[in-house]
C-alpha cells in the first residue's frame, strides 16, 4: 500500500469516528429527561432507605421532587451532601439529576 493510499484510509477511519461520536451526543442531549425515566429511579435506589418514610420529602413522589427541586440540586450536585457521607451514589447519577433540574424537572 503507498502512502497516499493509506493516508486516505487514516483519515477516513478518523472522520467515521468523529462523525459517530458526534451523532451520538447529539442523540443523548436531544433526550428529554424526565422524572418518571431517570430521577424517579435513582431517587428509589439512593434515597427511598430514608426518605419514602419523611413527609413532604418523600421523593417517590413527584409532586414533592418537583417542589423541592432546587434543594434537591443543591443537596445533590452542589453542596454533594445527599446521600449523606458513606452512602453510594455515581457521579453519573449525581450530573443526572442536575439535568433533570436544569430541563425543568419534568414529569
Ligand atoms: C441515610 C439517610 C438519607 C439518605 C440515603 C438520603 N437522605 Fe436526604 N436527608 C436525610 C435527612 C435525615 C435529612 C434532614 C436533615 C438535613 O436536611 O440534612 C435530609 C434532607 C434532605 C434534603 C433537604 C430537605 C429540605 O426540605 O430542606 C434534601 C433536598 C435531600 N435530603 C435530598 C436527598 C436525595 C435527593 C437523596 C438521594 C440521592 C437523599 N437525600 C438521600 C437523610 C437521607
Amino acid at each position: 500500500m503507498n502512502r497516499a493510499v493509506f493516508f486516505g484510509f487514516f483519515v477516513l477511519f478518523i472522520g467515521l469516528i468523529t462523525f459517530n461520536g458526534i451523532t451520538v451526543n447529539a442523540k443523548k442531549s436531544g433526550e428529554d429527561i424526565t422524572y418518571t425515566k431517570h430521577a424517579q429511579p435513582i431517587f428509589e435506589k439512593r434515597c427511598a432507605v430514608c426518605h419514602n418514610r419523611m413527609p413532604g420529602t418523600n421523593w417517590m413522589k413527584y409532586s414533592n421532587a418537583y417542589r423541592k427541586r432546587v434543594k434537591i440540586l443543591n443537596r445533590v450536585s452542589i453542596k454533594r451532601d445527599m446521600p449523606p457521607v458513606g452512602m453510594p451514589i455515581e457521579e453519573s447519577e449525581r450530573e443526572l439529576i442536575k439535568k433533570w433540574v436544569d430541563g425543568g424537572a419534568k414529569e
